[in-house]
């Protein structure tokens, strides 16, 4: 463990450009410097660092973070050997604290299961060597030695305990631990016996589980290893290593259902594909693929249950959507999956498909009509309702004012309407006062809620969370929530520079709406000074929203009660006068 001090101490000693700088070209750019990003192919620079933030950003493809981040992501560095690695940059040592009793359990623990899977995997491989009926079953499905050698194939002999022949400890307990070997009744055997095995890598390229297929027919068809500390099913995606660089040069990503599907496209040329393990996409699959291309392409049979998977993939996506990142749906044949459409029809077919793949607004918006029915009022009336969640949901905001439209058009009510009945704001431009030139590729800073205006204030000036008046936001909101827990984290440690702060809820709740904030004040080159009178006006058009509910509430109860007319003359009277202060 890594003391909490020290590592502030280092963030605020380190200088982010210089580490940058040291990988990637930058130039500077007003307050900024830029260049081309690392983490996606690209012709012009969009990727930001900035001196003052201590923070990078890329407008392309959204990766962020600070130094210890940039370290991770682009040299691929693990938190404390980036943490090593920056303070000999800077002269410090890297406290040894000792690690407590339960981490260094945990750390011996995950090593020794690593490397118990690392030897099976090998195991693994060489039997498949002596196995013909494997062999051919794999020959019989389209795949040469070389692919098999790729994606690391084996062959589990089917015996009660060959791993025995590498483990001679076999009681050992991290073979258990690793989800290797199964114990039943006091008896222990492989779990995995007679099946082509499929090992799944995690991002750095190492074991963390397997995947096993019987040889032709019989039950389950596919065996995979439990969750274990390595292994998450909902993190993790098959193929994924070995797609790596094919997805960055596609700029493409195709999700796909199975292990068979990943390999059968690597096989014939189409190396962008990764599969989720058996569950559905999650919100940690669809954040990992947006870090590493601009499109992502789901892959799903075209029966009912393809279907269902993918509108829960629609679904789960939405909060992610980012407008110049198309996600897109594809739905082969009925009675296809990939690695059946890809071997029947080829590449160039298969590719084709993948291009002609419908846009997530083209799927969400016929999926909406055909669950209503938009001929009758009625229905017209069912399709403002069930597209309610799903467009409050899309996150990124022309793409949703698109949805709207398409919807208001559906539904035939103009989009002003279709914005109240389906409760989603306007996009507001209270803010362009401040825009500078527009930042390449990225979407207006539309000011959404006047609490995000606050949270950009007070990540300008921190001091300034100590004016918020909680009565008056909105407790829903993600950026309220924020606010919050800045106000929190202020009271117990101080005000402290943004790279702390980033470091602090880095992989908590309120991380994206922080990042969204902190990105929007530096592109609006909100300076600290300017902050408070902005956090003023802020906080005036709270009370000024308040005030209006408050009207609109008196002027419904007026109509029985007649003495709250004076209470409304006064509320409209201090409406006027907060207006006014307005600049
Ligand atoms: P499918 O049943 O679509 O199989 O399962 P497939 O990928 O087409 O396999 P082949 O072509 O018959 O070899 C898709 C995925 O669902 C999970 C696996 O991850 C599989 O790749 N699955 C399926 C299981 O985990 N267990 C099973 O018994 C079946
Ligand atoms: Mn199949």
């Amino acid at each position: 463990m890594i003391p909490d001090h020290f590592k502030q101490d280092l963030l605020n000693r380190v200088d982010i450009v210089d580490v940058v700088s040291r990988y990637v070209k930058l130039k500077k750019a007003g307050a900024n410097f830029q260049g081309l990003c690392p983490f996606h192919n690209e012709k012009s620079p969009s990727f930001s660092v900035s001196p003052a933030k201590q923070f990078y950003h890329c407008f392309g493809c959204s990766a962020h973070g600070n130094a210890i981040g940039f370290l991770m992501a682009y040299a691929s560095m693990g938190y404390v050997d980036a943490i090593k690695e920056l303070a000999a940059g800077c002269g410090m040592t890297v406290p040894e604290e000792p690690r407590s009793a339960q981490a260094l359990q945990r750390y011996e623990r995950e090593t020794d299961l690593s490397a118990v899977l690392e030897r099976a995997m090998d195991f693994y491989r060489e039997q498949l060597k002596h196995a013909p009926q494997a062999i051919a079953y794999l020959k019989a499905r389209g795949l040469t030695g070389e692919i098999a050698a790729r994606f690391r194939m084996g062959y589990a002999p089917d015996d009660w305990q060959p791993l025995k022949a590498v483990f001679p400890e076999y009681e050992q307990a991290s073979l258990v631990e690793a989800g290797l070997v199964v114990e039943n009744e006091g008896k222990r055997y492989d779990r995995f016996r007679g099946r082509v095995m499929f090992p799944i890598f995690n991002q750095r390229g190492a074991p963390i589980g397997f995947g096993g297929r019987v040889i032709g027919s019989g039950e389950p068809k596919y065996l995979n290893s439990p969750e274990t500390v390595l292994f998450e099913k909902g993190r993790e995606l098959y193929g994924l290593s070995q797609a790596n660089s094919a997805i960055r040069q596609a700029n493409r990503v195709l999700v796909v259902e199975g292990y068979m599907d990943v390999v059968a496209l690597a096989q014939h040329g189409v190396s962008y594909a990764v599969a989720t393990l058996g569950t559905a996409t999650t919100a940690i699959h669809i954040q990992k693929l947006l870090r590493l291309s601009d499109e992502i392409v789901f892959a799903f049979d075209g029966d009912n249950a393809g279907r269902k998977a993918a509108w829960r993939a629609l679904e789960t996506s939405l909060p992610f959507s980012v407008d110049h990142k198309p996600m897109r749906f594809l739905f082969l044949p009925q009675g296809h999956d990939p690695d059946s459409y890809v071997r029947e029809f080829g590449t160039e077919a298969f590719e084709r498909e993948v291009r002609a793949a419908q846009p997530l607004s083209t799927f969400l918006v016929g999926e909406l009509r055909a669950q209503s029915n938009p001929d009758t009022a009625e229905g017209r009336s069912r399709l403002l309702v069930l597209a309610k969640p799903h467009l409050k949901n899309v996150a990124a905001p022309a793409l949703r004012l698109q949805l709207l439209k398409a919807v208001a058009e559906l539904a035939r009510v103009s989009q002003e309407e279709a914005e109240e009945l389906l409760e989603i704001r306007p996009v507001a431009t209270t803010a362009s006062r401040y825009v500078r030139a527009a930042p390449p590729r990225v979407a207006a800073p539309g000011v959404t809620s006047p609490e995000m205006s606050l949270l950009r204030c007070v990540l300008a000036q921190p001091a300034l969370v100590e004016r918020l008046e909680d009565e008056l936001m909105d407790a829903t909101l993600p950026e309220t929530e924020a606010l919050l827990a800045l106000r929190q984290r202020v009271a117990d440690m101080g005000i402290e520079s943004w790279s702390v702060l980033y470091d602090v809820f880095q992989g908590t709740a309120h991380e994206a709406v922080l990042v969204r904030a902190q990105m929007a004040s530096d592109e609006l080159g909100l300076l600290a000074t300017d902050a408070a009178q902005q956090f003023e006006q802020s906080l005036l058009s709270l009370r000024i929203r308040a005030i209006h509910a408050e009207i609109e509430h008196l002027k419904r109860e007026v109509v029985g009660r007649p003495e709250l007319g004076v209470e409304l003359a006064r509320c409209t009277r201090e409406l006027a006068q907060l207006k006014g202060q307005r600049i």
